[in-house]
C-alpha cells in the first residue's frame, strides 16, 4: 500500500511502517497546490494539524482508502465527505491528552502568577516586586468546558492542586471528581474557564458577549482547543475592559494568526500550537499513526 506522510511523523515510525511492508513517502512539507497533484497516486495519508483534506482534494483521489491524522481534531479534515466516499478517518485519541492537560495547567500558574511578564520585566532589568502580586490556584474554582480525554487529566490534576472543578459536556451524564453543570452555572462560579471541546458548528463563537457577561469579573481564560470557540470581539472588549483579567492561548481562528490584536495586549499569553508539542506526545502519535496503518493494510490486502 503506497502512503504518502504530509506532516512531521518521527523517523522509526516511518521506518516500522516500511519494515511491515508498506510504500511510504515522506513530504513533510508538501504544499496545499503540491498536494492536488501528488495525492491521487496514493491510497493512504499521514496528517497532522498542517495539513488540510477539504472535498476538492478528496475529489481528485479515488486511489485514497486511508487518512490516518496523528492527533486529535479532525476539524482539519472533511471526514465526514471522505467517509461517503468509502475512504476510513482515523485519528490518535489519547496520545496527546497529558501533553495539552500540563500546558494548561501551565498556562493556569502562569496566569496566575504573571511568570511571562515577570520575566520580561526582569529581562528589561526591572525590579517589580509590586507590580506582579499574584494569587494562588489553590482553592480556586475551574471551569473546563468539553471534558472528554483532555478535560479529563487536566480535572485530575487541578483536583490535586486543590482546586474546586466543574464542567459543563453537554454529552456526558456523570464523572468522577467533577461537577458537572450548566453552562451559565460554570460561566458565573469559575476563577479559570479552560476550553477543551472540538470546533464544530455547535462550539464555533459559542463564547460571546452573552456569555462574557454572566462571568465572574475577574476570570482568566485558557484556550488549548481550537481558536474561533470564543468570538473575538468581545474576547477583545472583556480583555481590555478587565471583565477578564488574563487569557493564555495556544490556539487561534487562524494559524499563524494575521490578526495579532488579541496578543498584543499585556494580558494575553501564548504559544503557537503547542500543546502536543512534547517528546513523549509526539512518540505516541508516532506509534499510534504506524501501528493503525500497519494494521489496516493487514486487514485490507
Ligand atoms: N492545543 C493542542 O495542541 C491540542 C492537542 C490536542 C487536542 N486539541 C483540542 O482539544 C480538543 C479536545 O480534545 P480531547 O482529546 O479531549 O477530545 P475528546 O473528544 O476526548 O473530548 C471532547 C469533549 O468535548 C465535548 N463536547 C463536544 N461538543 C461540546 C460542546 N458544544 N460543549 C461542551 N462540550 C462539548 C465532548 O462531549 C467530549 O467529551 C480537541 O477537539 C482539539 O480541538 C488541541
Amino acid at each position: 500500500m503506497k502512503i504518502l506522510v504530509c506532516d512531521k511523523t518521527e523517523k522509526e515510525y516511518v521506518e516500522q511502517m516500511r519494515a511491515a511492508g508498506l510504500d511510504v513517502d515522506v513530504k513533510d512539507e508538501i504544499t496545499p497546490e503540491e498536494l492536488m497533484t501528488t495525492l491521487p497516486s496514493y491510497e493512504g495519508m499521514v496528517v497532522r494539524s498542517r495539513t488540510k483534506v477539504r472535498q476538492p482534494l478528496i475529489d481528485l483521489c479515488p486511489n485514497l482508502k486511508v487518512i490516518v491524522r496523528g492527533g486529535v481534531g479532525l476539524d482539519t479534515i472533511d471526514a465526514e465527505y471522505a467517509r461517503s466516499k468509502g475512504i476510513t478517518v482515523m485519528n490518535t485519541p489519547l496520545a496527546n491528552s497529558a501533553s495539552v492537560a500540563e500546558l494548561t495547567i501551565g498556562f493556569m500558574f502562569a496566569l496566575a502568577r504573571s511568570i511571562p511578564q515577570a520575566t520580561a520585566s526582569l529581562k528589561a532589568e526591572k525590579w517589580e516586586k509590586k507590580r506582579f502580586e499574584g494569587d494562588e490556584i489553590g482553592g480556586k474554582t475551574l471551569g473546563l468546558i468539553g471534558v472528554g480525554n483532555i478535560g479529563r487529566e487536566v480535572a485530575r490534576r487541578a483536583s490535586a492542586l486543590g482546586m474546586k472543578v466543574l464542567a459543563y459536556d453537554p454529552y456526558i451524564k456523570e464523572l468522577e471528581g467533577v461537577k458537572l453543570v450548566q453552562l451559565d452555572e460554570l460561566l458565573s462560579q469559575s476563577d479559570y474557564i479552560s476550553l477543551h471541546l472540538p470546533k464544530t458548528a455547535e462550539s464555533t463563537n459559542m463564547i460571546g458577549a452573552d456569555q462574557f457577561a454572566k462571568m465572574k469579573d475577574g476570570v482568566r481564560i485558557v484556550n488549548c482547543a481550537r481558536g474561533g470557540i470564543i468570538e473575538e470581539n468581545a474576547f477583545f472588549d472583556a480583555l481590555t475592559r478587565g471583565k477578564v483579567t488574563g487569557a493564555a492561548l495556544d490556539v487561534f481562528t487562524e494559524e499563524p494568526p494575521t490578526d495579532w490584536r488579541l496578543l498584543r495586549l499585556d494580558n494575553v499569553i501564548g504559544s503557537p500550537h503547542i500543546g502536543a508539542a512534547t517528546r513523549e506526545a509526539q512518540g505516541r502519535v508516532g506509534a499510534e499513526v504506524a501501528q493503525k496503518l500497519i494494521e489496516f493494510a493487514r486487514s485490507h490486502s
